[in-house]
């Protein structure tokens, strides 16, 4: 699967990232089922726990542009570990993506790896478990 617009567009809205304490900056572009490309960066605060991760900002923009679900997402970030979302990011995805759903994993130079929503989240709590809830 092709990825190059994915990735041009995750570091354009990385290097608009916010991230003065911590210096890490993150940027996430992230397709839509219609084809649509939605991309964000983490926005830090000093007030740290204020801070949101690049993945919070792309899934914003795409739900405000009005796309989704998510096809696939792209996560880049510098340095030789390579960036997986954290975990509340994890469960941010679930809520609009399959355990199928390609995450890409990505270096300025290009993807690194390639995994699935599910493999970064398994049994995740999701509307599923909701609605059996509701209706039991
Ligand atoms: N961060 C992200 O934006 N996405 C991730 O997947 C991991 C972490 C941000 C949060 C914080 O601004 C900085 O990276 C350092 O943790």
């Amino acid at each position: 699967m092709a990825t190059e617009d994915l990735l041009q567009a995750a570091l354009k809205a990385r290097a608009r990232a916010h991230a003065p304490y911590s210096g890490f900056k993150v940027g996430a572009a992230l397709r839509a089922a219609d084809g649509s490309i939605h991309a964000g960066c983490n926005v830090e605060n000093a007030a740290f726990p204020q801070g949101q991760c690049a993945e919070a900002t792309a899934i914003g923009v795409m739900v405000a542009a009005g796309a989704g679900p998510i096809a696939e997402i792209l996560v880049v970030a510098d340095g030789p570990e390579t960036v997986t979302p954290c975990g509340g990011c994890r469960q941010r995805l679930v809520e609009f993506a399959d355990p199928s759903t390609p995450v890409h994993l990505a270096g300025p130079d290009g993807v690194r790896a390639t995994v699935s929503l599910g493999d970064l989240l398994p049994r995740a709590f999701g509307w599923r478990q909701v609605k059996e809830q509701e209706q039991s």
